[in-house]
């Protein structure tokens, strides 16, 4: 309609020589240069809704009571082995998934847990991380009951590489330092040689700077795994639980995956929570989550080793 406008007075001016023709013809043009600027409006105005929408989850999220809070009294965190003693949780108080669980895990152990969806598996990992407190039992770090410390104590000494564990949009260095804001170069090259993307990412041309996300260069699936993984691994945590790490990848990525962690996580606690069939030495001993308890499924390593390993440690 604009343009016709233009259009009609134009031709109308033009006929009665108000008007010269190069200076219509810049009049149009100009009518159709707006129409660029003013689409970007009109589409902006369309997500407006979809925005304000957004807003108002994030907004409800950002001021909702937090469900786990802090000790008015916090006490001194101090590394230990990780123990859950007879704990239980349900989503439902009366239906718990976890039910007089048990489980010790020394300094520097891999612990596998496996066991089918719906198991509890997730919900032992949130229990580890205090994302949610036991209705029933304890879970100790070292002599400490978590719910004594304070969560951001706590998170500097448990990481978790969790199920759906995203690549932020970004650069690969950004993506690193959530986990170890004051880490330098050295420590980040460390950390992706040893998930194994460290090569790949010393072939791209922005190397750590590379942007990854909607606009940016994209990875696989297995080499976006390998990210989270170095995340993980750059965290300063002595324990590291993982949630089915390896969902999503294929066979060989998959034990490729699993033997590089076990690598990568030497001398550190692990909680390993997988349907993967484990390679052998990922794990020091695997249980099986059933009918809310742990029950042993079998040592890849016989139990004089893991004592021996553990000796070494201490020493
Ligand atoms: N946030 C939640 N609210 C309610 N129920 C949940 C929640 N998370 C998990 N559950 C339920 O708890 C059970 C255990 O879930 P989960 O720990 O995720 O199992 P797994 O990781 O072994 O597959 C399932 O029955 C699941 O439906
Ligand atoms: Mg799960």
């Amino acid at each position: 309609m604009a343009l016709l406008g233009v259009l009609w007075f134009g031709l109308d001016a033009l006929a009665r020589d108000e008007l010269g023709a190069p200076l219509l013809v810049g009049l149009l043009l100009a009518c159709l240069g707006s129409f660029e600027a003013l689409s970007v409006i009109v589409r902006s105005v369309a997500k407006l809704g979809a925005a304000a929408a957004a807003a108002d989850r994030l907004l409800a999220l950002a001021t909702a009571p937090a469900s786990i809070q802090d000790p008015a009294v916090p006490v001194a965190f101090k590394p230990g082995r990780l123990f859950l003693e007879n704990v239980r949780f349900g989503h439902d108080p009366d239906h718990p998934v976890l039910d007089g669980l048990s489980l010790d895990v020394p300094v520097g152990h891999r612990v596998a847990i496996v066991g089918p969806s719906g198991a509890g598996k997730s919900t032992l990992a949130e229990l580890v991380l205090r994302l949610r407190d036991p209705q029933g039992g304890r879970v100790l770090i070292g002599a400490t009951d978590l719910h004594t410390v304070r969560q951001e104590d706590l998170h500097r000494h448990v990481a978790l590489l969790g199920q759906s564990a995203p690549v932020f949009i970004g650069t690969i260095r950004s993506n690193l330092l959530i986990a170890r804001p004051d880490a330098d170069d050295a420590a980040l090259w460390q950390a992706l040689d040893d998930a194994q993307l460290g090569d790949v990412v010393r072939s791209l041309p922005d190397g750590l700077d590379t942007a990854m996300g909607e606009a940016g260069h994209s990875l696989s699936t297995g080499q976006a795994r390998r990210l989270c993984l170095a995340r993980t691994l750059l965290s300063p945590a002595g324990i590291l639980v993982f949630d089915e790490p390896t969902s999503g990848l294929d066979r060989a990525t998959e034990r490729a995956f699993l033997a590089d962690l076990a690598r990568a996580t030497q001398g550190r606690t692990v909680l390993l929570i997988t349907h993967a069939e484990l390679p052998d030495g990922t794990a020091d001993a695997i249980w099986r989550l059933r009918d809310g308890k742990l029950v042993p499924q079998r040592a890849s390593m016989p139990a004089t080793a893991v004592s021996a390993r553990l000796s070494t440690m201490s020493t």
